[in-house]
């Protein structure tokens, strides 16, 4: 296992001990794919999709092999291309010799190979003529086909193919993923409208050809207790009280509960009160205010009216009700409804069902809705 300084982690995956609960989620999606059936997963961003899927990979049984790629950055097939090649190329063991035969495809392939400047991790770039690409991507799925081991291929924000120039990507991909026995598939997405639209809609290539998994925030208890241990591992005595309204704070969003926590785990010692979290929660609004200036600088008015609006709300059903208009001053519906639009496509905001199925709105930045509210 590996031993770091801070055991709330903030990006990546370090392994089970800083990785809370997710148990339902990951036998889950570890029975789907062994049981051969693909699954999509969606959330909103920072939820910890991208934790979940890798952490699903450690815990596959044996004879499975994982294969995990990003597709984010990508803006076609060939950087699609570029991207599985490099996942296989660093995750596949050299010795193994069927194994071997992919590797050698993909030197076939005459791949250029930098390191990331961030990461170190090295990168692939294929030499493939336009309109190659779909050809080479094809054959490493085929090659994956005839691996001695059963391999998940995690896809993670899948929506990406979507704005591919290459028309019918869902298609192309669709039909050579069916072909296959051996190689089954993780699709996750933070789009969630664009990930229906993939699997949900009838009239496209991959409806219902996977499962479906949504996450949601971890529970409270079982984030507390988390929180509660690592803290109490090092020594530091934080109430109950003080982490849970730290989890309120955060809005129990993955992402900012783990950064608001490894900011006070940084600066704890002994026993605190309950107010202490409190000055990291400050400091980290007033980090951010500048990029929160910036917000506004790159929004219409009438945008930067609703995204406060929704922030001081922290969730609104409603946005063109007479009563939420009125009350911030946002004039017509119809302008509401084009900036709710706006918003949401720059992922400033994003909707969601709540328990009872209600559609609500809210903004993706808790850090922003804290800095509003608290102004
Ligand atoms: N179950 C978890 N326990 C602790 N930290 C987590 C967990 N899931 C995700 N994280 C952390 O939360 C942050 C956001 O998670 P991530 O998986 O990147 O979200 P997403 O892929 O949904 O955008 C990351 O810093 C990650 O390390
Ligand atoms: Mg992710």
């Amino acid at each position: 296992m590996i031993s770091i300084s801070n055991p709330f982690i903030t990006t990546g995956y370090q392994g089970s001990e800083y990785f809370c609960d997710r148990e339902q989620e990951t036998n889950t999606l570890r029975s789907n794919l062994v049981n051969g059936q693909s699954t999509t997963l969606v959330a909103i961003r920072r939820i910890g999709k991208t934790g979940l899927i890798r952490h699903v990979l450690t815990q596959l049984p044996v004879n499975h092999t994982g294969i995990y790629l990003d597709i984010l950055p990508t803006e076609n097939l060939k950087e699609f291309l570029n991207v599985l090649a490099t996942a296989v190329f660093t995750t596949l063991p050299d010795q193994s010799k069927p194994g071997n035969k992919i590797l050698d495809f993909i030197k076939s392939l005459r791949p250029v190979i930098a390191f990331d400047p961030l990461t170190g991790f090295p990168q692939l770039t294929v030499d493939a003529r336009p309109g190659e690409a779909e050809r080479h991507i094809q054959s490493v799925l085929e090659y994956l086909e005839a691996y001695p081991q059963k391999v998940v291929i995690a896809i993670d924000e899948f929506q990406q193919i979507l704005s591919y120039p290459e028309k019918n990507t869902d298609a192309f991909l669709r039909s050579i993923i069916q072909s296959l026995n051996n190689v089954r598939f993780i699709f996750s997405g933070s789009q969630q409208h664009l990930m229906t639209q993939l699997f949900a809609d009838p009239s496209r290539p991959f409806y219902q050809s996977a499962g479906f998994l949504k996450i949601d925030k971890i529970k409270a208890e079982v984030y507390a207790s988390f929180i509660l241990h690592h803290f109490e591992k090092a020594g530091m005595i934080i109430g109950l009280d003080a982490i849970n309204a730290m989890l309120d704070w955060a809005d129990h969003h993955t992402y900012y509960v783990q950064l608001l926590c490894n900011r006070v785990y940084a600066v704890a010692s002994g026993k605190e009160d309950s107010e202490f979290w409190k000055i990291q929660a400050a400091r980290l609004l007033q980090e951010q205010e500048i990029v929160f200036f910036k917000y506004r600088d790159l929004l219409t008015k009438q945008q930067w009216l609703l995204l406060k609006a929704i922030a001081h709300e922290g969730i609104v059903y409603y946005p063109t009700s007479k009563g939420f208009i009125g009350k911030h001053e946002l004039g017509s519906p119809a302008t509401v409804l084009r900036s709710l639009q706006a918003l949401t496509d720059k992922e400033m905001i994003y909707s969601d069902y709540n328990q009872e199925g209600q559609l609500f709105y809210s903004v993706y930045d808790v850090l922003f809705r804290r800095w509003m509210q608290s102004r």
